[in-house]
């Protein structure tokens, strides 16, 4: 293929969107919807194999040539969606891995044990178990963030006889415009330590000998759109960089975090979000103020790989109206998809059967079948004049969807089916009330 033609092609693979329209039925990457719910039931999480890789990919390569061409490990946030075959597909393309808990750490050794040493490890609140379980497989970097936690980890890596290497979580006191529940960047957040306190820290590290000042680390949320806020965090963190060096630090890693944002409104029938664009305008920033700068970049991106590629279908149990409200009532509720009810968010909801034009709507609200008004996917929302046993998709769920499930309501969670060459696949079945009740305890008499 002629190199512009080739451009092209993958440039319109790499927006493609994973759920679309084929003979007015819904599909994923051509598995019709339909036979998926036949198959695995609902509500059912099902993820397109294709635009997870090529998410990611957007990313090594926005690094990998051209003028923000650096090194660079793409460490993907686990906690966007932990799946097991998800992290091996990550995996094995060479993703690093930015984990919250030794539960995280063991996902990653159990889906693609050679990326352990790709691993960065953030969260405020380690502990000492999570700690040496991460010494001994000898990740990348802890992402340190107190000076408590600093000393800890000191201790721990003398007495089992290794050096870490760490970096300092600095928080820039940047402001990002996001959710106030996902924003991390200020300092009256608990994220980070404050990046004037900073050098008197790793100056007091550089006295204890199982530590290894080896980089510098920053993340001031999620769900962030315009790219600036990145590039002044990063402006504040190579100053103190520099600073560091000056006092005979070995820095060797810049880790800018993650938090790049995806279009939530963005529509199946008019679609303007260019992730292609997004993740190159951030790369540009990015490097913009890196011109120069010899450290290894690390990048923790999660909503931005998965977010898009995955959704979850449901069945409409009943519609319903009470006073001047209709309700469409789905088999899937809060405890399966908690981001509308905890952030207010808006996911875009589809009826699988593509309704023909000027076809009658509603105005409803869509919600679960939980015991609590916050149990909605949107509120008068305007869509197809669905009927009970209809099937419907709540799009972009592919990111803290899945991970942040519950049984609350003694539900048990739902599957995951994983789209790959035009074949789903089970990458997770549904939960059974046995699984439930497995932990518990009665206690006799
Ligand atoms: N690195 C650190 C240290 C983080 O705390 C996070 C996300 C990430 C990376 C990945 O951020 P991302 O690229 O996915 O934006 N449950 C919320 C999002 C919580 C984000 C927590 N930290 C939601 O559903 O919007």
């Amino acid at each position: 293929m002629p190199k512009a033609a080739a451009q092209k092609a993958s440039a319109l693979s790499a927006t493609a969107r994973p759920f679309t329209y084929q003979s007015r039925s819904l599909h994923c990457d051509g598995v019709s919807l339909d036979s998926l719910a036949e198959a695995y039931g609902t509500p059912t999480y099902v993820y397109s194999e294709r635009q997870i890789s090529e998410r990611f990919q957007l990313f090594n390569t926005a690094f990998s040539s051209g003028a923000a061409e650096r090194p660079h490990t793409i460490c993907y946030a686990v906690k966007a969606n932990s799946s097991l075959a998800i992290l091996r597909l990550l995996g094995q393309q060479g993703a690093g891995f930015d984990i919250v808990s030794g539960g995280e750490l063991e996902r990653v050794r159990k889906a693609h044990k050679p990326a352990l040493q790709r691993v960065v490890f953030s969260g405020v609140g380690k502990q000492i178990w999570e700690i040496d379980a991460a010494l001994k497989a000898n990740i990348l970097l802890f992402n340190v963030e107190s000076e408590a936690e600093l000393y800890l980890l000191a201790s721990r890596a003398e007495a089992l006889g290794v050096r870490a290497r760490f970096a300092l979580r600095v928080n820039p006191d940047v402001f990002a415009d996001t959710h106030p529940y996902i924003s991390t960047g200020l300092r009256e957040h608990k994220f980070g330590i404050d990046i004037t306190l900073a050098r008197a820290i790793y100056r007091k590290a550089k006295k204890l000998k199982s530590l290894d000042p080896a980089g510098v680390s920053v993340h001031i949320g999620s769900q962030i759109r315009s790219v600036g806020p990145f590039a002044a965090a990063t402006v504040r963190v190579l100053s103190l960089i520099a600073d560091l060096r000056k006092d005979g630090h070995d820095i060797r890693y810049l880790d800018a975090g993650g938090g790049l944002g995806i279009d939530y409104h963005d529509s199946l029938v008019d679609s303007h979000f260019n992730p292609e664009q997004q993740v190159h305008n951030y790369a540009a920033a990015l490097s913009k103020v890196l011109k120069g700068v010899d450290a290894h970049l690390l990048l923790e991106p999660g909503r931005f790989i998965v977010a898009q590629a995955g959704a979850l279908l449901a069945r409409v149990l009943f519609v319903k109206q009470n006073g001047s409200k209709t309700f469409v009532i789905t088999d899937a509720g809060m405890n399966d998809l908690i981001r509308p009810a905890l952030y207010q968010a808006h996911h875009e909801i589809l009826p699988v059967r593509q309704p023909r034009a000027g076809a009658p709507e509603l105005t409803a609200d869509i919600v679960g079948p939980v015991c609590e008004s916050g149990d909605f996917f949107a509120r008068d929302r305007t869509l197809a004049n669905v009927k009970p046993g209809d099937l419907v998709l709540v799009l972009d769920a592919g990111a803290y969807g899945m991970s942040l499930t519950s049984n609350y309501n003694t539900r048990p969670r739902p599957p995951e089916a994983l789209v790959t060459n035009g074949k789903a696949e089970l990458i997770r079945r549904r939960e059974t009330l046995k699984d439930l009740f497995g932990p518990e305890l009665l206690p006799a008499g």
